[in-house]
């Protein structure tokens, strides 16, 4: 079995009172595409939100390439290597998308890895950002919205991509666009975890199945396992 890039191990989180994820285990082996669907409220991004460390883990374990990282905080995710794009993609509206990178840039630190910061290789995936580099957060589009989000999490050099609803609210051809960027991502060697509602969508960019779907129309929001799932590898 390839390594794990990444892994939890029974989670369970709450938000404030609710208890919204039971016993969630998941793992992403290096260079593995998974794809985390389940409908509107299944609890999706509250598990994004956990691998990150933007909501504590009440119990359980995550992992990142075999060390401990439950209780390390959020910006110190970022830094080992665990990117992430959101689902509202964050981006400072009366920023540019320049300032936006920059705010990033400030989390390395001084003679931190070289590789870090807005090189080749992370406007690879989306080379048309470098045309809107000047244009504030305000007056981009959805798509050019989540290319930033992508592009701004690809400059932390990241082993492993989380990516909550990259697909939603684009039209059909720039669908086909980012499944393309996401091709690109894992061709880099970088595992890519999506969360999604729909499983058409996610489902074109895996290289190959090898997962099963639970057949079943109405599930619990993830519990002992994560929802509607399908894994992929690469
Ligand atoms: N800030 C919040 N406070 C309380 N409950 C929340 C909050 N955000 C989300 N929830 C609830 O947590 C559950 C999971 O939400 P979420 O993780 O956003 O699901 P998904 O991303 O799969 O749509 C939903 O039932 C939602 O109503
Ligand atoms: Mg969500």
């Amino acid at each position: 079995m390839p390594a794990a890039t990444l892994e939890l191990d029974r989670i369970n989180t709450f938000r404030g009172p609710a208890q919204i994820l039971r016993e969630v285990s998941l793992r992403v082996a290096d260079g593995e595409a998974i794809c985390l669907v389940g409908r509107n409220g299944a609890g999706k991004t509250t598990t994004i939100d956990s691998i990150m460390g933007l909501l504590p883990v009440r119990s359980g374990r995550v992992a990142f390439r075999d060390r401990d990282i439950t209780r390390l905080p959020a910006h110190e995710r970022a830094l080992l290597g665990i990117g992430y794009a959101p689902e509202d993609c964050g981006i400072f509206p009366d920023l540019s998308v320049e300032e936006n990178f920059q705010i990033t840039s400030w989390l390395v630190p001084p003679g931190g890895n070289a590789r870090r910061g807005l090189d080749e290789r992370v406007f690879s995936v989306f080379p048309e950002v470098q045309g809107f580099m000047t244009r504030r957060g305000l007056h981009l589009s959805g798509g050019q919205k989540k290319m930033v989000a992508i592009t701004r999490a690809m400059s932390l050099a990241p082993s492993i991509l989380l990516l909550d609803e990259p697909f939603e609210g684009l039209a059909p051809v720039v669908v086909t666009r980012f499944i393309e960027a996401v091709r690109a991502i894992k061709a880099m060697g970088i595992s890519v975890l999506i969360a999604e509602s729909h499983l058409a969508t996610p489902f074109r960019c895996r290289s190959r199945r090898s997962g099963s779907i639970p057949r079943r129309p109405r599930r619990p929001p993830c519990r002992s396992s994560c929802s509607t799932r399908c894994t992929t590898r690469s």
